[in-house]
């Protein structure tokens, strides 16, 4: 057992691989949050926190008036006691009262990690590779009881939380807030680090000092969004790539959530992450639950690099699932930037043609081919073959695609229903709507009522009925808008609050439905880009489109940013045509190549009007990617140069024997007569030797990592140049 209650200290010790977690029960009743960081062995808890008294301004919750929780770190905070900083949870009784008062009442613990009950969760295989601790609080006044759950997995520096909140009174319980974990660190000289952008800009990392007040990042748009991710780390003052301490949030929920670090009078910072309690609430009756989604808390003494490689390594193997989740991701060609709408059967089929000569093995059929869809203003819900632009339907089309070597995938928006559609004129009621206020548009459609039984049936039946009648092996499920007149048709007044959690449930139901039903689909999700790039979302789909912005300069950003917390075998990447059709910005193809291949490679142009030389091109890039695809996709990954503070970017990925690595650099200005410079590898074995792209030459690691490689001069003039070094130990 990685966890243990320890009498004597009245207190759990959590040990994951690296890093320890302290609970202790001061006064047999409050959790009082200990400690978190790096590994403590055999913790003398006496000797491990620290308070003073404070002022007389704090209240007291003993008659001696000594003890104040607000000036203790505490483990999952109230409302209404002495401690007056941000509460993880807030509840309403029926009489009006907001307070309420948990106490420790007992504790279990067990062998692996049971499911969240309707929400994604990180899952254990086999029993003995984590272990889980629930903690049981409980307000006897009021029937309130809370459950706090560890997971400690032995091999990663994580440590897993969730609350259940029961209502075992006799009156209903409206909750307000309901966080799924906070945690008070006693210092604050940290920088807060936050994956923040737009469509088009996702995930670029913000990373600024912590100072007094509340700093918090958060969604209110429905879904994750594309301007903020559901994560955030603390860092040491000191922290970089290699080194400090780095605390890493990342909540397992695709819908509004809140991210937020206070750093209170005395200088202590509390970090507290869950659903959104903005336009939240819940109407909790006698005997019910609710669970809050989980929270993956990750430790590094060790960097952000490290961070982001427990992340990779969890999330790869222990939040996806299914039969894509250890296999090597196909070669896509993707038809949306080289038709958009304006396609038929022929060119289809010459796309196929050409691509697989190409050497593509999978071909995608983006928006367009349903109802009759010619441009976005209609036809979403209708989901039936447009027979002007696909005579012969899906089922031929496949076969033809097949014919040619190919396998086929389609794209959808199951969520969204277009006014101008069947489904929208049989029944008005099915999407998010508030009585007699008009329903705003966006992207000239609306957001079908997910928090709805009768709709997530119809949407389960109607995509299932097309997936089973053509050899579709991949789907590119898409999200084109955020929520707006947020409100259930048949909801009660008292429940309306809970539509949007409701929705996101009920998404879960669907996509649970939908992946299950058909688990040899490769199914990857969209939402504008990256607009919905959540952990919830990757535990149905295991990979997701990482931008709508295919510019490779752009790109680099918003890889590097994503990989923060997120392994490449689950950011798709396309080489586009030129110029860009975001930026207008022309760059070469082997540019655009190398970016794109730092993750779910493929395409999105138009291979039936591409010159000899450019075929000749990407012919050579698949080939080399398929070399290196296993690599990218499931190895250790290393970040180099940063985006974010120069003109010079590179990462790397490492082969677990540490036998294999490919290096990416890429250079975006070319700047005249310019100082020289190199740059050091990560990852590799300093003892052993490699050769650099075939060289004669045998470089250890220890040079590799210590002086690195210099850039080669075949790099030339010119802007946005880039080169892959492979490295194989000798
Ligand atoms: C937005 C996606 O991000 C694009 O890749 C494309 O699928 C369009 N939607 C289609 O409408």
């Amino acid at each position: 057992m990685s966890i243990i209650f320890d009498k004597a200290q009245n207190s759990f010790i959590l040990q994951a691989k690296n890093s320890t977690y302290i609970i202790k029960i001061l006064k047999d009743k409050y959790l009082s949050h200990i400690y978190w960081g790096g590994k403590i062995s055999e913790p003398v808890v006496e000797y491990i926190g620290n308070s003073s008294p404070r002022s007389s301004f704090n209240a007291c919750q003993d008659e001696e008036g000594k003890f104040s929780l607000d000036n203790r770190p505490v483990e999952y905070s109230a409302y209404g006691n002495t401690d007056l900083r941000m509460p993880a949870y807030q509840i309403q009784l029926e009489n009006g009262t907001r307070i309420t008062e948990l106490s420790y009442e007992s504790h279990e613990m067990i062998q692996g990690k049971p499911k969240l009950p309707g929400l994604p969760a990180v899952y254990t295989e086999e029993g003995g590779e984590a272990d889980t601790l629930f903690i049981t609080l409980t307000d006897k006044l009021i029937g309130l009881k809370v459950i706090l759950s560890y997971t400690v997995f032995h091999e990663y520096d994580a440590v897993i939380r969730s609350a259940k909140l029961i209502n075992d009174g006799n009156t209903n319980l409206k909750i307000f807030r309901a966080l799924s974990m906070s945690v008070d660190f006693d210092r604050s000289d940290y920088d807060l680090m936050s994956l923040s952008g737009s469509w088009a800009r996702e995930r670029h990392v913000v990373r600024r000092p912590l100072v007094n007040g509340t700093q918090s990042v958060e969604s209110r748009r429905g879904a994750s969004g594309h301007s903020e991710n559901p994560f955030i780390a603390l860092l040491s003052k000191d922290a970089t790539e290699s080194q400090g301490d780095v605390y890493g949030f990342s909540l397992i929920y695709s819908g509004n959530f809140l991210a937020s670090a206070e750093v209170d009078q005395y200088k202590t910072t509390r970090v507290a992450m869950g659903i959104n309690p903005f336009d939240f609430g819940w109407l909790l009756e006698k005997d019910e639950e609710f669970q809050t989604p989980e929270v993956v808390m990750v430790y590094s003494g060790r960097g952000l690099g490290e961070m982001s490689r427990t992340y990779h390594k969890l999330y790869r193997n222990r939040l996806a699932r299914g039969k894509y989740r250890n296999a090597p991701r196909p070669v896509v060609i993707n038809n949306w930037e080289a038709t958009y709408f304006d396609f038929n059967e022929e060119k289809l089929k010459a796309t196929a043609k050409e691509a697989s000569q190409l050497g593509m093995e999978l071909l995608v059929l983006d928006d367009g081919w349903f109802g009759k869809r010619n441009s976005d203003n209609c036809s979403l819900g209708d989901w039936y073959v447009n027979r002007e632009k696909l005579p012969g339907g899906l089922k031929s089309l496949a076969a033809a695609v097949n014919e040619y070597g190919m396998s086929f995938g389609l794209w959808f928006e199951p969520e969204m229903v277009s006014p101008d559609s069947d489904l929208y004129r049989a029944h008005p009621d099915w999407c998010l709507h508030v009585p007699d206020r008009h329903r705003s548009l966006g992207r000239n459609q609306l957001i079908l009522d997910l928090s709805r039984q009768d709709v997530q049936e119809v949407i389960i039946e109607r995509i299932s009925g097309i997936l089973s009648d053509a050899n579709i092996v991949y789907v590119k499920w898409d999200m084109n808008r955020n929520m707006s007149e947020i409100g259930s048709g048949l909801l009660p007044p008292d429940r309306q609050i809970e539509t949007a959690h409701r929705y996101i449930l009920g998404l879960y139901q669907v996509m649970d439905a939908i992946t299950e039903k058909f688990p040899y689909i490769l199914f990857e999700s969209c939402s504008g880009g990256g607009g919905r790039f959540d952990p919830g979302i990757l535990y149905y789909m295991p990979q997701n489109w990482t931008s709508d912005d295919t510019d490779g300069v752009e790109r680099l950003k918003i890889q590097y940013g994503t990989s923060i917390v997120y392994p490449s075998s689950v950011m798709t990447a396309h080489v586009s045509a030129v110029p860009n059709h975001q930026t207008g910005r022309i760059t070469s193809m082997e540019f655009r190549g190398n970016v794109a291949m730092a993750g779910n490679f493929g395409y999105e142009l138009d291979v039936t009007k591409m010159m000899e030389e450019e075929k000749q091109a990407v012919k050579e890039q698949i080939q080399v990617y398929r070399e290196i695809r296993e690599l990218v996709q499931y190895g250790d990954f290393y970040r180099l140069l940063s985006p974010f503070e120069g003109n010079v970017t590179a990462w790397m990925y490492v082969s677990e024997d540490k036998k294999e690595a490919a290096v990416f650099f890429y250079r975006v200005l070319t700047t005249p007569n310019d100082a020289l410079f190199r740059f050091k590898l990560a990852g590799i074995k300093e003892d052993a030797g490699y050769t650099v792209n075939g060289s004669e030459a045998v470089i250890s690691g220890e040079q590799l990592m210590n002086y690195g490689l210099n850039i080669p001069p075949e790099l030339g003039w010119g802007d946005f140049r880039s080169k892959l070094y492979r490295l194989r130990a000798e």
